[in-house]
């Protein structure tokens, strides 16, 4: 499963300067097609509680796939897809070229104030310099009485399915490291509580795993943080779970919702 390395990799964050861009690409489109991210995505539409009429904003859009879906129930009301990379906006024109899809940045949208029913971002906030920034946008272009969406993963809920605590404990440690905000979700509630909003929930989605490779791909993308040896250690005991197929990994991801006070 390719979701969680996703996840992982801080690459995400400026994708233009990558050296392969189109890895992200890849990525996106293998990840759309796992049947648990679909069910995550599913699930997060469901908590936006779209209707016809809404405007709505998808900040962070990737390929676009939630944007399409948004604007198939909105309409008449208009769908928006916002992504930092010019490379993922092209590709997601490709995939949906009826859409409005546009490079902006999180931390500073471009449009009014007030200006969309509902706001939704998956996976985004954890690669931000400044997240609170982006929540402070999300907010301000928010209607009064509109709703904002936001999934990231708590990368503390981390688990290879080991008895070896020590090295559970290492892993998380390590790849947290690595992620700008390894524990987005915790935050977030905070930040919409400070901000007078109504805080809606806080809803888990257990994101499982049962195969090696999603952990070499993890700590792949979070190897600076590792020694050499740390690394071998989790690798070593990621196959040999496998190899005895009693590799019960998971990562938990958090939908946060809030709405902004009439
Ligand atoms: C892990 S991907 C998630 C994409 C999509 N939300 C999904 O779940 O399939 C993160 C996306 O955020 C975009 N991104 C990174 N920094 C951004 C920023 N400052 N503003 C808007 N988008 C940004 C990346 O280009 C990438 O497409």
């Amino acid at each position: 499963m390719s979701t969680l390395t996703q996840t992982a990799s801080g690459g995400f964050a400026d994708i233009d300067s990558a050296d392969d861009p189109d890895f992200y690409i890849r990525y996106l489109l293998e990840a759309s097609k796992d049947s648990e991210v679909q069910e995550m995505k599913r699930y997060s539409l469901e908590l936006l509680r779209l209707a016809p009429g809404l405007d709505v904003i998808d900040v962070g859009a990737g390929l676009g796939d939630e944007v399409a879906a948004a604007q198939a129930v909105v309409t008449p009301g208009h769908a928006v897809g916002i992504d930092g990379s010019a490379r993922v906006i092209e590709a997601a024109r490709e995939l949906h070229p009826e859409l409005d899809l546009r490079v902006g940045d999180a931390q500073a949208l471009d449009f009014a104030a007030d200006s969309f029913d509902r706001y939704r971002s998956e996976r985004l906030f954890q690669h931000l310099p400044e997240p609170e920034q982006a929540f402070q946008e999300a907010l301000r272009v928010l209607r009064p009485g509109g709703r904002m969406v936001i999934g990231d993963p708590d990368w503390e809920t981390l688990r290879l399915g080991s008895e070896d605590v020590e090295l559970e404990e290492l892993l998380r440690d390590r790849v947290s490291e690595s992620v700008t905000n390894p524990r987005l979700p915790l935050r977030l509630p905070t930040w919409m509580i400070s901000a007078g909003m109504v805080l809606e929930g806080v809803y888990p989605f257990r994101m499982p795993f049962r195969e090696a490779q999603t952990i070499e791909r993890i700590v792949d993308s979070a190897a600076a943080s590792f020694r050499p040896s740390e690394l071998e250690a989790v690798l070593a005991e990621a196959r040999a779970l496998e190899a005895d197929r009693a590799l019960y990994g998971s990562l938990t991801l958090f939908w946060v919702s809030g709405v902004k006070r009439s």
